[in-house]
Formats: structure tokens, sequence, C-alpha cells
């Protein structure tokens, strides 16, 4: 199946593995693209030396091409700018457009940027600074989100760019392939699907709670770190959805207490990055603490296998996953549901 993105990402298929932090690592990504998918490197959440080691490792796993995803805010997006460069790495991923001009310098060299965007104007905005290919994220799908569904993002963004649009949010099977290509998408990008596989890095305890829960237990909060967030509602997540202002201070400092136990990190360096934040935000210092601490809070769960005690970004089709395939079995099984429902559906013409 070709289409604009099969094209110009040079993979086999028009399906696109998302980035995810701590989630999306070199197996995972290579394994994608060993299936004729196309992976991201979640480098939004990894340091320079580990994006480095991480795209070696892509290398040394898989010929195909692949893409790495990153934040320009932070204070080495340059360095990963001119990493993805040197590599001759295909795609950028990104939710804030970087510069004009780092967008030009990516461009130049070859490498595609390709943000996702939540909004219609963030879309345009993009285009604008010179994305090359956009990926919608409807607000089913998974971590930060928008508010407007898939579908209809999808509708908007379709008829307002002049540049391929790649649907995601809410996807994880072969009917879902040729809806999205039907609704003007060239090819569907997927983060829930592709964390609840058997390369994903995430613990077994944790991906269990993944597909035992029903999509409406996969809420979007702000409660975390003041954005529009999707997760699973569990203990913890529950607790701080309920929590009064002066409970969430309190919460962030026990979490802040057990975490700097964890990780060594002190009490009073958590405060002060949290009063620091602060000053940049409309939030109360329990939501700033709060949001300095979502990374580890993630981390519980994803990393270290505790999915009561940490957070869990998932997307709403976690609701509808029930198994734990190899990536190489998903994508060849999305294909071959793609060209029967294909099938299906041309049949209602005779
Ligand atoms: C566990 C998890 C972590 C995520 N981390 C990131 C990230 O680091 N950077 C990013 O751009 N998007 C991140 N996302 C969003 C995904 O890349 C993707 O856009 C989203 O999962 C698509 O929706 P779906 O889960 O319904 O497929 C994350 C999503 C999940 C579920």
């Amino acid at each position: 199946m070709q289409t604009a993105l099969t094209e110009r990402l040079g993979c086999r298929y028009p399906i696109v593995q998302t980035a995810m932090g701590w989630v999306a690592d070199a197996r995972l990504v290579a394994a994608t693209g060993n299936a004729g998918g196309f992976g991201f490197l979640a480098g939004a959440v990894m340091t320079l030396p580990e994006i480095e080691d991480g795209i070696r490792e892509i290398k040394r796993l898989t010929d195909a091409h692949f893409g790495v995803n990153f934040h320009m805010y932070v204070p080495h997006a340059e360095q990963i700018i001119d990493l993805c460069i040197q590599n001759n790495v295909r795609a950028v991923s990104y939710s804030r457009s970087p510069s004009a001009d780092s967008v030009r310098r990516l461009k130049a060299a070859g490498v595609l940027c390709m943000p996702t965007v939540g909004a219609l104007k963030h879309a345009v905005k993009a285009v604008e600074l010179g994305a090359d290919i956009i990926v919608i994220q409807g607000g089913e799908g998974g971590g930060h989100t928008g508010s407007v569904a898939t579908s209809i993002l999808l509708k908007q963004v379709r008829d307002a760019v002049d540049v391929p649009v790649v649907a995601a949010g809410g996807f994880s099977d072969g009917q879902d392939l040729i809806a999205a290509l039907a609704l003007g998408a060239c090819g569907i990008a997927m983060g829930t699907r592709f964390l609840l596989t058997q390369e994903s890095p995430v613990p077994d305890a944790t991906k269990a709670v993944y597909l035992s829960t029903p999509p409406e237990q996969i809420i979007t909060s702000t409660k975390l770190d003041g954005l529009p967030q999707r997760m699973i509602l569990n203990p913890l997540l529950s607790r701080l959805e309920k929590a009064s202002k002066l409970q969430m201070l309190a919460l962030a400092v026990r979490n802040g207490l057990a975490f700097s136990q964890l990780t060594g990190v002190s009490v009073l360096g958590l405060l002060r990055s949290g009063l620091a934040m602060q000053k940049n935000t409309d939030l109360t210092l329990g939501q700033t603490m709060m949001a300095a601490n979502a990374p580890m809070m993630i981390q519980e769960a994803m990393v270290n296998g505790h999915p009561a005690q940490g957070i869990l970004p998932s997307g709403q089709v976690a609701g509808v996953i029930t198994e734990l395939p190899l990536v190489a079995e998903l994508i060849e099984r999305i294909m071959t549901e793609a060209e029967q429902t294909l099938a299906r559906v041309q049949a209602l013409q005779q």
C-alpha cells in the first residue's frame, strides 16, 4: 500500500509508531521498522547521550528509516537537531514547533519535520513554520491531548493545510487504517497499540492494568501538570482528581518525599524547582510541584512496574485492546485486516 506517507518516510506500510516517553525505546522503534512501519524514538525524555545511544542501537538492529521525537524547550534542543542531521534521521516529531530557522536547517539536511497537533490553529501554524507532514492527534489519544475528536480534527486539518496529514488518537487495527484513509489521511499513527506489544519495555504488571481497563476509565485530567492529559483513572489519579488545593500540596510534598528517597533528589530542590516553575504559570504551588513530580510519577508505573503508585498515560483505545502481540504480528495483522475491509466495502457495490 503506497501513500504520500510511505513515499516520504520510505516505509512499506502507512503505519507510524509514535514517540512515548520511557516506552518508545530503540528496540520498539527497530521492531516497527523491521516490520514495515515507521517508529519514533522517545527523545523528549532522554538526555543527549541517551538519544545518541538510542540512534546507534536502532541502526544496529535495523536498516529501516526511523525518526526522533524531541521538545524544543529543552536546553539541548539544537544539539538534538545536530545529532539527527549527522545521523541522517529520516524525520523528527515535536508538539511545540522549533524556530523557523531550526525547521529550515532540518529540512535543508533532508530531515522531514512531522509535528503532532491537537487543534486546527496549531496545524496551520506548524505548516507556516515549515512542517512537511502533520500528525493530528484527536482527544481520545494518549498522553497530552486536545479536546476535539480524531474524526472531526482530521476533517478540519485536511481541508485547511496543503501537506499530507496522518491521523492519530484511538487507532488499533486495519479497519481503522481504511477509515482514516477514507477520511483523507495518508496513514495512521498509534501510541497505545504499540505500548501493548511484546517488544514494549513497559513492565508486565503495568501492561496488565492497561489490558483490563475499560475506555470510560481512561480520562483526561489537568491535575498532573496543568495541561489536559489522557491517563488511566487508577488509585493515584483518583486521589489527585478529588484533592483540594491544600490536599494537592500535601500530596505533592508526600510524593516529593517518597521520590526524593527513591531518586536522591532533595525535597528542597523539588520545592525550589516548583517555585521557579510557578512564576510562569497560573497553577497553584501544589499543582506546580505535582507537575515537577510528573515525570517521576509516570516512571513509577512505566519503568518501575508499580501501576497503582504511578501515572499511566493512555489512549482510550486501551479499553478495546486485549492482547500483547509481537510488533511484526501486529503490523501484518493490520495490513491483512485492511485488505479484508477494503474487499468487504467494495463488495457492497455489486
Ligand atoms: C505512555 C505514553 C507516553 C507518551 N509520550 C509522548 C512523548 O514523549 N512525546 C509525544 O510527542 N507524545 C507522547 N505521547 C503521545 C503519543 O505519541 C501519541 O500521539 C498518542 O499515543 C496517540 O494516541 P493513541 O494512544 O490513541 O494511539 C505519549 C502517549 C502515551 C500513551
